[in-house]
């Protein structure tokens, strides 16, 4: 596997390498979430690339950039061990040089949600992917369910700016207890990571009333809450919302429903979602 560091050497790389490209962008730490994007990615793609790149325009002040897993020599052996062709590992001043000042903000599936609770994230998550897309030029680039307001948030950016690229999404990967993968469950203390399948099981009892035929909004979220209410671990419940996994905008009938959650456990917020016509 080869490791690039500059996006000159990955143009390079890029221009030489069988087509179709698999892009999977990342941050690191990685997860048999992410493996399993890679390998959907060696599935489809005669070249696989992956970016590990901890982006601090994604991180507000207050946030865990500087705590941020950075486990590279780990991510590396992983990615070797999943047959990945490329890791594309630039630091920060690769991708944001003295002088950069462009920024892309996207709207409407960008604005609630994640959105409205953590102001400039995906402006700087659209931001790092247009150049990950437009530094790799990928044919497909693998994102996760888990994070699924990004997931509109990309579509619609690539829509938008017309980049030539699929966008792939894999399934949310969980751990047996239902808890879905993510770099950031290492801050859980023993007792937040005993209660924080909780979530997992909030979404499953909404999505068991709209299999049962239940299709009011107020009705499909309060079943999450009260999942989530009487959990101590739990300190606040940031949302729980049922949208359109398009648009983000509240479900009202049409479009695919995605119940959306995110909750505090002390300094740690867990997001989770799930589609309740069928992941
Ligand atoms: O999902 C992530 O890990 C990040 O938001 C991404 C897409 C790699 C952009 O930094």
């Amino acid at each position: 596997m080869r490791r690039i560091e500059t996006v000159a050497a990955l143009r390079r790389y890029i221009a030489a390498a069988p087509r179709p490209i698999g892009l999977v962008p990342t941050m690191g730490a990685l997860h048999a979430g992410h493996i399993s994007l890679v390998d959907a990615a060696r599935d489809d793609c005669r070249t696989v690339v992956v970016s590990i790149f901890v982006n601090p325009t994604q991180f507000a002040a207050d946030e865990d950039l500087a705590q941020y897993p950075r486990p590279i020599d780990r991510d590396l052996a992983m990615l070797r061990d999943s047959v990945a062709d490329a890791a594309f590992t630039p630091d920060a001043a690769e991708m944001y040089p003295p002088g950069f000042a462009t920024t892309i903000a996207v709207g409407g599936p960008a604005l609630p949600l994640e959105g409205a609770m953590r102001p400039g994230h995906f402006a700087g998550v659209a931001t790092v992917v247009a150049k990950l897309l437009l530094a790799a030029a990928p044919d497909r680039a693998y994102f996760g369910q888990k994070d699924g307001q990004q997931v509109a948030v990309v579509r619609r950016l690539v829509r938008d700016l017309h980049i030539p690229v699929d966008i792939v999404v894999g399934p949310t990967v969980r751990e047996p207890d239902g808890l879905a993968m993510s770099s950031r469950n290492v801050y859980l203390s023993p007792d937040q990571r005993a209660a924080a399948p909780a979530v997992h099981r909030g979404l499953l009892a909404a999505r068991r009333r709209y299999v049962a035929g239940e299709r009011d909004r107020a009705a499909l979220e309060a079943a999450c809450g009260q999942a989530l209410a009487g959990v101590r671990e739990i300190t606040r419940i940031d949302y729980v919302a049922l949208v359109d996994a398009d648009t983000m905008a509240p479900w009202e009938g049409a479009g695919r429903p995605m119940l959306a959650v995110a909750v505090r456990m002390g300094a740690t917020r867990l997001i989770d979602n799930l589609l309740l016509d069928g992941d």
